[in-house]
């Protein structure tokens, strides 16, 4: 493998996350090349050089590898809908743990040895307050559990050097670069806030699921206002910290894990008046649910890992989150991709 190589494999880079590290690689000096099934990407976030297929179709990675000679691979694809999950979690050992495995021993069989892994918070299970990489790993539900199970296969690749970014709550879209968040459907807190006030269509809310507004669960946890608190984290700063990882890994750097996110948090009520002002929305006072079951009151990234280690910190508002999720939603590229899924 060329040491000099400047191409990066991106598994599931159609996706959200993987289409923005996608576009930041290229502005990076990287040549990201993407391999993606479509099974929940969009063509329209795919980038140039663009492959479609399943990261298990060895013989399509195989002489994906022997084509490029990539000096890496990142890792993102995967299924990600928590509840869903829970429902079918066949489906999630088979693609997160089975799919990622049989992926992993092709890249490494065909000598890459620097893998960037998409993991989450959700390893942590029944965590409550600032979690650093050496709080105890419970996932409660089969989206996590898929999740570690990769985790700790990659890690046991002999000769295998690999970063795992355990993001906390991803938000936000490059809307300059035509990218953003269009996942079907949409069960992630921000897009289901900002959707219902920027006066979308109603067919696509109710598609969506977003037709019957925004509520908060649950006004009496043991937080500063009651409302429970998350940690969000740009989708740009993600991608910043994919950058920091891949040099990271190029010069030499050892196995490591790593936790990204604010390291503060932000309570649901905070996003809430951050909405009302950033979207001009002085009227928008959603109604408040008892709390649902199994929702810790506060999970919060300790990040001071990823700052000592790779140089990389969150560094973008809940308002700039907000604003850029808005413009995205608000495109007609996002529009075109949902209601093209619909018809
Ligand atoms: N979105 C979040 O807030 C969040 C938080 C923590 C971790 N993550 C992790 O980040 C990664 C990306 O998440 P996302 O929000 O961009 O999801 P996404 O669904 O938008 O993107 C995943 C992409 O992977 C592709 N894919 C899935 N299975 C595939 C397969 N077998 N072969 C080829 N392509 C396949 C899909 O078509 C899709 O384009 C996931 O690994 C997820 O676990 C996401």
């Amino acid at each position: 493998m060329s040491a000099k190589s400047d191409i990066v494999l991106v598994s599931g880079g159609a996706g959200y996350i993987g289409s923005h590290v996608a576009h930041l690689l290229r502005a990076s000096g990287f040549t990201p090349m993407v391999v993606d099934s479509l099974v929940n990407g969009h063509g329209f976030a795919a980038g140039p050089g663009f492959r479609q297929g399943d990261i298990a179709d060895t013989a399509l990675i195989r002489a994906l590898v022997r084509d490029l000679r990539p000096v890496a691979a990142l890792h993102f694809a995967a299924f990600i809908e928590v509840g869903e999950s829970v429902a079918k979690p066949a489906k999630y050992f088979e693609n997160n743990r089975d799919k990622a495995k049989i992926f992993f021993d092709t890249l490494a069989s065909e000598g890459v040895d620097k893998i960037v892994f998409s993991s989450t918070a959700a390893v942590y299970g029944e965590g409550d307050g600032l979690l650093t990489e050496a709080h105890a790993l419970q996932p409660v539900n089969p989206y996590g559990q898929s999740k570690l199970a990769a985790e700790e296969y990659l890690r046991g690749l002999p000769g295998m050097a690999s970063v795992t970014l355990r993001y906390f709550n991803v938000a936000g879209a490059a809307p300059e670069a035509g990218l953003g968040e269009a996942h079907f459907p949409e069960s992630h807190l921000m897009p289901r806030i900002v959707m219902p006030l920027i006066g979308l269509p109603e067919k696509l809310l109710a598609a969506l699921g977003l037709d019957k507004g925004f509520a908060i669960y649950g006004d009496d946890y043991d937080t500063r206002d009651g409302s429970a608190v998350r940690d969000y984290v740009h989708v740009l700063d993600i991608a910043q910290a994919h950058v920091a990882a891949l040099r990271y890994l190029i010069a030499g750097g050892k196995s490591d894990i790593f936790n990204l996110g604010s390291s503060k948090g932000t309570s649901v009520k905070e996003i809430v008046a951050a909405a009302r002002s950033v979207l001009a929305r002085p009227d928008f006072s959603p109604p408040t649910l008892p709390r649902r079951a199994g929702d810790p009151a506060m999970l919060v990234a300790n990040s001071d890992k990823a700052q000592g280690v790779l140089g990389w910190r969150a560094t973008r508002s809940i308002g700039e989150m907000i604003e850029s999720a808005a413009a995205w939603h608000r495109s007609e590229t996002y529009r075109n991709a949902i209601l093209g899924r619909l018809a």
